[in-house]
């Protein structure tokens, strides 16, 4: 007899009743080979004492196996796998199918080389992460009032049905009037798509401009999700090298002599790995050459909100006439990472082409939380929730600094950064990052090991350090940390 006990195992707790469990065991069983045609299943008495349910039970499971067509009732016998199913070769147990002959429909996935999935950070435990924002300070109970509030009204319940792929007008109405009163960037509806974070921008805005052997000029470090994004489209890299004033432009200029590009990604505020700002001589040359050279600028300003030293930069988007502008943003970055909503503006057809494609893969956005954030907006909510963080950041970003000008000046030097959620962190060639990561976990910390921020044309000794996400006693403990692991002798070569 199989090993009932193990194989077949029910939870509880779980939603799903007893009885259904049993039956789909059992069918598991059967289609990975493990049970074949005419093969006896237990009587009831002794597969309810094995597995400790109740007699009825497993009579019900069974009586469901045999409505499905898996098992058959033969009188005076038992109960049988159903005699005429085919037979199914015996399949190992889920963990090796790993090693089963591939089929080759899916050797496309074999060959996709994208960025590695994203991986979850929903750990609890101390982290020094790579720029996140503190979830604790979003004003998710005031959203959640709002969410509910809008889905028990009578007009709510039309955000339950189908709405526009561009997302909600009010939630591109209530942007645009912060975008406008913020950083003068005046669109229209027509002119934004909502989105579930910047990346679907970059994805969208990539598929749209770039075909296969069309060049993108980026930072020669660059945000590595849109490096793959970009090659994911089929478009060449041109690398241009990003100093203490981001891109620099002139190099581009030079490169354009001899290569023709049709984009150019930047991240003005604040480029990610670096964490610098563009200058705004750079900007407004940057817009020049994209009229000359008619390519289109992907302004990613993801971190715009969070500028601490003194007011941002406008925007490419804000002093572009002539329409060369794609900029993205996102809610997700500045409220929490998990909900997902973020914008693209553009010209209206690029906008149109961008919901048409987007309709491809997601229909639409999550409109009643897309109309609570309007109203989160509208009742400047959303202001105050920067406003805070703003503060609350910038003092945590001058403790960061200090403790790490104060305790880690042998190993590391850094720029305070003048926004965005994290710091560059240039350690020296002794320290080994990629152990100094293992080492720091088994201390009890989260830090990450710079790989992120390399490339095939960059790679320094360097990291992200977020400081963002940590209260000050969290701080001072996640930094002790940190010096504790650097200060072990394994740390290093
Ligand atoms: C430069 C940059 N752009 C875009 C994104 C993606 O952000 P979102 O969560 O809004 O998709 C990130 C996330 O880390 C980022 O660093």
């Amino acid at each position: 007899m199989l090993p009932y006990k193990s194989l077949i195992q029910v939870d509880r707790k779980a939603a799903v009743t007893l009885y259904i469990q049993v039956c789909n065991q059992f069918i598991a069983l059967i289609t990975n080979g493990t049970m074949r045609p005419s093969d006896a299943l237990p009587s009831s008495r002794v597969l309810s004492e094995l597995i400790g349910i109740n007699r009825h039970t497993v009579r019900l499971a069974y009586e469901e196996l045999i409505s499905q067509g898996w098992a058959e009732s033969i009188e005076r016998k038992g109960i049988f796998v159903l005699s005429k199913l085919p037979i199914l070769s015996k399949n190992k147990l889920p963990e090796s199918n790993r090693d089963a002959r591939p089929n080759e429909a899916f050797a496309w996935t074999n060959r996709f080389k994208g960025a590695a999935p994203g991986e979850s950070l929903q750990r609890s435990g101390l982290a020094i992460d790579d720029g996140f924002p503190d979830v604790r300070l979003a004003p998710v109970d005031q959203l959640m009032r709002e969410y509910r509030s809008i889905s028990r009204r009578h007009y709510g319940k039309n955000f339950l049905k189908y709405g526009s792929t561009k997302g909600s007008e009010h939630l591109r109405a209530s942007i645009s009037g912060y975008l406008s009163q913020t950083r003068g960037l005046v669109v229209s509806t027509e002119n934004m798509l909502i989105t579930k974070g910047s990346q679907m921008g970059i994805y969208l805005a990539s598929q749209l401009l770039l075909e296969p052997s069309d060049h993108i000029a980026v930072g020669m470090s660059n945000y590595k999700t849109a490096d793959e994004t970009f090659r994911h489209a089929g478009a060449s890299l041109l690398r241009i090298p990003v100093d203490h004033n981001g891109m620099d432009v002139d190099y581009l200029e030079k490169a354009l002599v001899s290569t023709k590009i049709k984009a150019v990604y930047i991240i003005p505020h604040h480029h990610c790995p670096t964490t610098v700002t563009m200058s705004v001589e750079r900007r407004l040359k940057l817009l020049d050459l994209a009229k000359a050279h008619r390519f289109a600028i992907i302004e990613d300003d993801y971190d715009f909100d969070f500028h601490y030293d003194n007011k941002p930069y406008l925007p490419l988007a804000s002093i572009d006439h002539n329409q060369n502008v794609i900029y993205i943003g996102s809610i997700s970055k500045t409220f929490a990472p998990a909900l997902r909503v973020g914008f693209m503006t553009g010209p209206p057809t690029f906008i149109e082409a961008a919901a048409s494609l987007r309709l491809l893969i997601d229909r639409q956005g999550d409109t009643l939380l897309e109309e609570a954030f309007a109203v989160m907006y509208d009742t400047g909510e959303m202001e105050r929730h920067f406003r805070k963080s703003l503060r609350i950041y910038k003092q945590r970003r001058n403790l960061f600094c200090q403790i790490l000008q104060s305790d880690f000046n042998d190993v590391l030097d850094f720029k305070v950064p003048e926004g965005g959620l994290a710091v560059w962190t240039n350690f020296v060639a002794e320290i080994d990052l990629v152990k100094l990561s293992v080492d720091a976990f088994k201390n009890g910390l989260y830090v990450g090991n710079g790989s992120f921020g390399r490339n095939e044309s960059f790679s320094t000794n360097a990291m992200r350090l977020g400081f963002a996400s940590l209260e000050e006693k969290e701080m001072v403990e996640a930094l002790s940390l940190l010096k504790k692991t650097v200060q072990q002798p394994h740390s290093t070569h």
